[in-house]
């Protein structure tokens, strides 16, 4: 029998996530008295091009750091996880990081790589199964940020043990208090016994975490204002890209870069008929990307109902990869 090319070993299962209401949640932000635009709205297709970018860039260290994580000790990493186990990722996109890891991780019950865009979800699960065709890939397209219940897989796959993978410290994008509600979330689906292992960018040197946000090249400028090229065409507005700059800074009280887009004048903006005013150098607040330290961050993960089991840090203590287990 011939295997087809594609579709052979990936099962796909729609859990049709809310799609959001992105004109509503942004006009809803920019009608606060401190504006602001929520960050999951970077990704579009031109902004997840520049993220790509910016993971390239000499300035911004946490991609390639936490892949020298993963690639230096992915024999410890694929221990924790173990054999028989339910990998889960959130927020798979390309499933790039995962690769690192599975060489060594022969017998996984299965992987699955949930992510909210559909297209790109069934084109890397298949680009997977070719490139490990003893893997069973079982493709969840979801909303991993609202409390999930996975799929009714095969019943060979219930009460097998489950881990959950969050690379990329995209955890800092939460306040803390939300990424602690976050991480029960991933502990209930993990179930007991079941583990995490995650990605958290550290607290450092300001000046590192200034350059990593405000790179030489504008990479990161572009996919700021980029947002505001999507509210042009997606939502009506009329922004004048060239009145508004890019701004970020560590906040070292609240031990976070926040990110913003500075009107240069004072204007008024139209996102369809209404309008917004803006002050000179009023800002909207577009990104929080929290650093912690890793007796923080295993406080925090603590809180969220999990117990630290291994920690792994570059030499220059900047970025984590964190292994806890439920309970
Ligand atoms: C994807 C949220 C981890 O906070 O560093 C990169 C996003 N923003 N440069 C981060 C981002 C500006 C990134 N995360």
């Amino acid at each position: 029998m011939n295997a087809p090319a594609y579709g052979y070993l990936v099962s796909f299962h729609d859990l049709h996530p809310e799609p959001a209401a992105f004109r509503a949640e942004v006009t809803a932000g920019l009608r606060q008295s401190r504006k602001m635009i929520p960050a999951k709205f970077f990704y579009d297709k031109r902004g997840s091009e520049l993220f790509d970018e910016i993971c390239g860039l000499e300035e911004y260290y946490p991609t390639r750091t936490e892949v020298g994580l993963l690639e230096r000790h992915a024999a410890e990493m694929a221990e924790c996880i173990g054999a028989g186990t339910v990998l889960v990722e959130f927020g798979s996109g390309s499933s790039v990081k995962i690769r690192l890891l599975l060489d060594r991780l022969p017998d996984l019950a299965a992987y699955v790589p949930i992510d909210i865009s559909k297209e790109h979800l069934l084109v890397s699960a298949n680009e997977l199964v070719r490139e490990f065709p003893a893997l069973r890939v079982e493709a969840v397209c979801a909303d991993y940020t609202r409390p999930l219940d996975l799929p009714d897989f095969d019943p060979e796959l219930n009460g097998k043990r489950r881990c959950v993978f969050f690379p990329g410290s995209t955890i800092g994008n939460f306040e803390p208090a939300e990424a602690e509600v976050f991480l029960r979330q991933a502990a209930e689906l993990a179930g007991p016994g079941g583990g995490l292992l995650i990605g958290v960018d550290l607290k450092k040197d300001p000046a590192v975490l200034h350059a990593a946000y405000n790179d030489a090249r504008g990479v990161t400028a572009e996919f700021n204002l980029n947002l505001l090229a999507r509210i042009n065409q997606e939502a009506g507005g009329n922004f004048d890209l060239a009145a508004f700059s890019h701004r970020a800074f560590y906040d070292p009280d609240a031990g976070r870069i926040e990110m913003h887009l500075v009107s240069e004048r004072e204007q008024t903006v139209r996102i369809g008929d209404e309008p917004f005013g803006f002050a000179a150098g009023e800002t909207i607040h577009t990104e929080n990307s929290y650093k912690y330290d890793v007796a923080e961050f295993r406080a925090l993960a603590e809180r969220g109902g999990f117990r630290s089991r291994a920690v792994w840090t570059d030499d220059r203590n900047w970025f984590s990869l964190q292994y806890f287990v439920v309970g």
